[in-house]
């Protein structure tokens, strides 16, 4: 099958099988082919959410972590990061302010702390949703119990981010400790679209043993599971982990898969990641003009903020902190775009 006949069929019908996947990104480094992606990603995007950009304020409430992930700065063996947690009562005053400033999601993040037991975590945002019955609650919080996850969604919880990271069981073990296993990931996923809520899903570009057939592989999962929201940032490395050494991943190649993910989820929920602003000072704007609807900012107490480093210079400060929101609302506008101080739901 040539290229053309593949973008016509992706653009039909929204599908396509590995194999094609694998043929379109092949051709990443050519303009002509990512030119038609990206127009045909913002047709959709219009179409459903116009030139609206949803804001989250983001709160990394624990960088106390169980896990070690071989790519992340919080894994559990990382004795240089310095650790700390949020109590109840900042956890809401972060909420105060995230509202008094306009965000109606509050996104709640947190290494796998096990301080954070169903009980604390029900109590919290239990806490939340009863002040701010008007707001969503994002949950990012790890791997769980089917049953815990229940107990979260009978809480409140709206939404709940769980990359996947790869789709491919041997670059998963690569990429984790032999603890963790794709099959969780997935059986987690399954579970917390069974019980209703809004999922997300997602992978790191370029990270350590990725090649272009298992970015195909993670666009074919992602055309499956059919998450509300897809988190695709470029991998960064960690001075403090084993793949220091490493090569961030490429940001003209997460803007490729960006625009396949607006065109195979029309109404997904798409971030212009953290990481791709870190990488490139316009990543943010650059995500937007490909399909992206959604930005994050970084709403965590500021002194805190430095020590929730997943990857090295991740950025925090500036335009990149909830406070700034009149900056960032000029910046969008700047390129056609407009902030909305909205829950930004998943399209009906
Ligand atoms: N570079 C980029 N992204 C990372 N994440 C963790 N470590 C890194 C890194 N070194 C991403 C993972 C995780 C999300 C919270 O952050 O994909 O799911």
């Amino acid at each position: 099958m040539i290229i053309n006949d593949i973008i016509e069929k992706l653009i039909k019908t929204h599908r396509l099988t590995i194999e094609e996947f694998e043929i379109l990104l092949s051709h990443k480094d050519n303009e002509d082919v990512k030119d038609i992606l990206r127009r045909e990603a913002l047709s959709l995007r219009h179409k459903y959410y116009g030139k609206k950009v949803f804001i989250r304020g983001l709160i990394e409430f624990t960088n106390y972590c169980k896990n070690n992930c071989l790519y992340c700065g919080i894994r559990r063996d990382n004795c240089n990061a310095n650790r700390y947690r949020l109590t109840h009562e900042e956890i809401l005053e972060c909420c105060r302010d995230g509202y008094e400033l306009g965000y109606r999601t509050f996104v709640l993040q947190g290494g796998e702390d096990p301080y954070f037991t169903d009980e604390r975590l029900v109590e919290l945002i239990s806490a939340i949703k009863k002040q701010y019955s008007d707001c969503a609650v994002t949950l990012s919080f790890g791997e769980r119990t089917r049953k815990s996850y229940e107990l979260l969604k009978n809480a409140g919880v709206d939404r709940y981010l769980l990359r996947h990271e790869t789709a491919d069981e041997v670059h998963y073990q690569k990429l984790h400790p032999k603890e963790m296993s794709l099959t969780n990931r997935k059986r987690c996923l399954q579970d917390l679209k069974e019980l209703g809520y809004q999922v997300g899903a997602g992978m790191m570009v370029g990270s350590p043993g990725q090649t272009l057939d298992l970015l195909a592989k993670d666009l074919y999962f992602l055309q499956q599971l059919e998450p509300h929201m897809v988190g695709i940032g470029p991998f960064i490395p960690h001075k403090d982990t084993c793949f220091a050494d490493k090569n961030p991943g490429s940001i003209q190649l997460t803007l490729m898969l960006l625009s396949i993910v607006r065109i195979i989820l029309p109404k997904v929920l798409l971030p212009a990641t953290t990481a791709l602003g870190t990488l490139d000072l316009q990543g943010r704007e650059k995500g937007i003009m490909v399909g992206c609807n959604v930005v994050m900012p970084n709403l965590s107490p500021t002194v805190h903020r430095k020590d929730y480093a997943l990857y090295d210079n991740k950025i925090s400060t500036g335009e990149e902190s909830a406070q700034s929101i009149a900056n960032i609302s000029e910046r969008v506008k700047s390129i056609g775009y407009e902030i909305v101080k909205e829950r930004g739901d998943y399209a009906n």
